[in-house]
């Protein structure tokens, strides 16, 4: 069911009306019809935990410093043995052709053009080998186990293949909760997008019902990945393997006890548990759990680069975008994400002349101070 209005096509120019990063998600609701913008907008059940992601940055104010010592200033950042130059990295969001004729194609352009690390979601609506001849690394894979080990194992092979150099397996949502906002705008995948890369799968089995079981189990018994499947990959991979989707510091612990280069901390922008805490909420526990010096990267509710500062501050060493990703696309394919990932590290660097943060590492929760005090 598409909106009466018919959407913008996207733009080959970034508009004038454009001042910061946010005003994409704005702007974008010309350009996305509107059971699509219900699908990328929403999220899980009420949207509760998705709203939360964002308001939770409002519990944090960042507090200026003086007289600062900026020589040598920079973003810079070293995960599992690369270089990046910002810690603005790209989520895996499925299926961008919904936004853009060429979809993954011009993320990837932008990705190469703001040094940004990009990372190709399994549901990737163009195919893996398309994504890196448009960026050059870093480029990172988002592993779904899929419910036949070998298509798994086929996914990880056809991507070291194509070599992308870090792969990314999310754990949260094996099965999720429905996004009402999605179900009443008549969201349904149009035809002719796909999840390009599993495209030669034969379809799933049949769910493996007991009699009175119920098929919620049932389907999460055969499509989320058992711990030894991940300990084998983990064990086996000849690329870090960092696990996306963590909320809790025991399982933070856990993953790393079994080897897992590093964690993403994310509640998948609330579209997985509705009513899970928002993801800034458990960052700092988090981090004091894995102890400094374990790679730690944070999404959910990054629509500035005060949330990225704020996300530093509580521990994470770099930060993925969601959303606003579709909304830059969709307004003005690569050269919108490529102007918002801009925006970001801009509005990033800002705050961290203003506290007198000359690295990343400088930038600590002693800068923040609460607001929940009401002031
Ligand atoms: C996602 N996300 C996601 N995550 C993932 O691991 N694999 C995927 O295929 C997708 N697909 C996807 C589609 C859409 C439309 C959205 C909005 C999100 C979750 C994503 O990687 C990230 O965790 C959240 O989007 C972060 O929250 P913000 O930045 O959107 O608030």
């Amino acid at each position: 069911m598409n909106d009466i209005k018919k959407p913008l096509p996207p733009l080959d120019y970034i508009p004038a009306d454009i001042a910061c990063a946010y005003d994409y998600e704005q702007l974008a609701q010309a350009f996305i019809p509107a059971d699509i913008l219900a699908y990328i907008a929403g999220g899980s059940g009420h949207d509760i935990t998705q709203r939360n992601n964002q308001t939770a940055f409002q519990d944090w104010a960042i507090v200026p410093r003086l007289l600062a010592d900026l020589t040598n200033a920079n973003t810079e950042a070293q995960l599992f043995g690369q270089h990046f130059k910002h810690p603005v990295f790209l989520a895996p969001v499925a299926y961008q052709s919904l936004v853009h004729p060429q979809g993954e194609r011009e993320t990837a352009s932008a990705a190469e053009a703001t040094d940004s690390c990009m990372i190709t979601s399994t549901l990737a609506s163009v195919t893996l080998e398309q994504i890196v001849a448009r960026a050059k690394p870093p480029r990172w894979f988002q592993l779904y186990f899929q419910s036949r080990p070998e298509d798994t194992h086929a996914l990880i092979n056809r991507a070291l293949a194509a070599g992308y150099e870090a792969i990314v397996v999310t754990l949260d949502a094996a099965i999720q909760a429905p996004s009402i906002r999605a179900i009443r705008a008549g969201f349904k995948l149009p035809g002719n997008i796909s999840a390009a890369n599993l495209a030669h799968q034969r379809p799933d089995e049949p769910l493996q019902q007991r009699p009175g079981d119920s098929p919620i189990f049932a389907r999460y018994r055969q499509q989320a990945p058992a711990l030894q499947h991940l300990a084998e990959l983990i064990k086996a991979s000849p690329v870090p393997v960092i696990i996306k989707g963590v909320m809790h510091p025991d399982d933070a612990l856990q993953l790393k006890a079994l080897g897992a280069a590093g964690i993403i901390v994310s509640n998948h922008g609330g579209r997985t548990l509705d009513g899970a805490p928002a993801s800034l909420s458990v960052l700092a526990a988090i981090r004091c759990a894995v102890g400094d010096g374990f790679p730690l990267l944070f999404d959910s509710g990054i629509r500035s680069g005060s949330d990225i500062f704020k996300a530093i501050a509580l521990g994470a060493d770099a930060v993925l975008i969601g959303r606003l990703q579709m909304y830059s696309l969709s307004v003005a394919g690569a050269l919108g994400v490529a102007h918002m990932i801009k925006l970001l590290r801009e509005e990033l660097e800002l705050c961290m002349a203003m506290t007198g943060c000359a690295s990343l590492a400088a930038i600590r929760a002693t800068q923040l101070q609460t607001t929940l005090s009401g002031h």
